[in-house]
This record gives C-alpha cells, sequence and structure tokens, in this order.
C-alpha cells in the first residue's frame, strides 16, 4: 500500500500530534510525518518530533515580511519534502491563501467543538459558557476562513452541568485523539470525496448510534 507523506503544523503541546505519530507507529495509517513546521520555538511538539525522529522546523511569522510570504515559504517546505497532506494539529492561525493553493483539498484541521458553533480560539470555554448540553471536535478540510471548510467527521460528547473549560476539554480531546487519526486514514486511502460542502466517505457505515458519526468504517 502506498505511503501517504504527510507535514504537521503544531503551536504547542502536540497531544494530536503524537495520536497521529502513535496511529503511524502501529500500523492503523500507512503514513509517514516528514516534518513538523511549529511557530512557536517552545512548542512541546518540538520534543515529541525529536523523540520520533522527525525533522522539525521553527518558522516564526515575525521573521517574514508579510502573511503571505510567510505561508508561501511554509508551502515550499513541505513541497520541498514531497508532503502530500497538510495537518493542522493544534496550529494556532488562520491559513494564509499561498499555503491553501499549493495543497488544495489537502490541508486538514482538528477543532474542538461541534462546527460550525463555536470556531476560533477556546472552543471549549465557548460552548461551555454558553450553555449547550452536547460539544465535540471536528476535522474538517481548510478553507480561507476560520474554521469553515467542508466537514469530515465528528464526535459528541455531553456537557454536564459541573464542567469547566478543562474538563470539558479533557473529554473532548480524547476523541479528538481518535477521530483525527480516522479522517487521515480516511484520506491515505483515497476515501475522501468533497462535493461542494459535503464530503462524501466512501465505504463508511453510517448508523443511528449518538455520539459519532460516521463510524470507523470498514
Ligand atoms: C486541540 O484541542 C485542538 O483541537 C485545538 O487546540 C488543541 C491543541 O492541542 N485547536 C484549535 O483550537 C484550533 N482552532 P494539542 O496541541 O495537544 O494537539
Amino acid at each position: 500500500m502506498k505511503t501517504l507523506k504527510i507535514g504537521a503544523l503544531a503551536s504547542g503541546r502536540g497531544s494530536n500530534f503524537q495520536a497521529i505519530i502513535d496511529s503511524i507507529e502501529t500500523g492503523c495509517i500507512h503514513a509517514q510525518i516528514l516534518v513538523l513546521i511549529t511557530d512557536n520555538p517552545k512548542a512541546f511538539s518540538i520534543e515529541r518530533a525529536k523523540k520520533h525522529g522527525i525533522e522539525y522546523l521553527v518558522m516564526r511569522p515575525k521573521d517574514y515580511s508579510s502573511r503571505d510570504e510567510y505561508f508561501r515559504d511554509i508551502a515550499s517546505e513541505l513541497k520541498k519534502r514531497g508532503v502530500e497532506l497538510v495537518i493542522l494539529a493544534g496550529f494556532m492561525r488562520v491559513i494564509g491563501k499561498p499555503l491553501l493553493a499549493a495543497y488544495p483539498d489537502s490541508v486538514m484541521n482538528i477543532h474542538p467543538a461541534l462546527l460550525p458553533s463555536f470556531p476560533g480560539l477556546h472552543g471549549q470555554k465557548q460552548a461551555n459558557d454558553y450553555g449547550v448540553k452536547i460539544s465535540g471536535c471536528t476535522v474538517h478540510f481548510v478553507d480561507e476562513g476560520m474554521d469553515t471548510g467542508p466537514v469530515i467527521i465528528q464526535a459528541a460528547v455531553p456537557v454536564n452541568d459541573d464542567d469547566t473549560e478543562e474538563t470539558l476539554s479533557e473529554r473532548i480531546l480524547r476523541l479528538e485523539h481518535k477521530i483525527f487519526p480516522e479522517a487521515i486514514k480516511m484520506f491515505s486511502e483515497g476515501r475522501l470525496e468533497i462535493h461542494g460542502r459535503k464530503v462524501r466517505i466512501k465505504g463508511a457505515a453510517f448508523d443511528d448510534r449518538p455520539f459519532i458519526n460516521p463510524l470507523p468504517g470498514k
């Protein structure tokens, strides 16, 4: 089976980055992460990259004269290495046009809320403060908007009366670590088709179970 070449962008802790590394190392996904690019020299993701022998680059927007130039350079580093799929694993910036143009329908993001609710920063806090009873996480293709691209997979969790931002975030994060690798696996198998706003998943098993749709699939 073909090995998907991945480039990861992350700004912080990198627990999603780790979940993807683990899914690759255990053979669940046929892929290789060729490079981690971070905008934060103190990101713990760097330690994870080092531990797993993944090349990393620190690229900070302040070292560039424009946002376009920044994302053009990121795209060029990814292309140079033959990256086919770009994953945003807690990368806290809106992606610039040059990167999207270089990777059409090939940039994926994980967001800690059920989009289109609560986009942007602190999706978990926004949901908890709003008082919704169900929240969750979303993996979606990235477009020029803020968390507006076509949805690939979502998973939901209950929001409890006594939740804090922290307790809700932990509950959501456990599902993030499942659905992000699942979305990447489906991409690597060529099972994702974008039709306008809809992402159709070839061979997925949908049912009426609450909380996660689609099922991991066949
Ligand atoms: C995750 O909860 C991810 O969904 C969120 O940042 C966290 C990163 O954690 N991303 C966003 O809010 C993007 N708008 P991690 O570094 O441990 O993966």
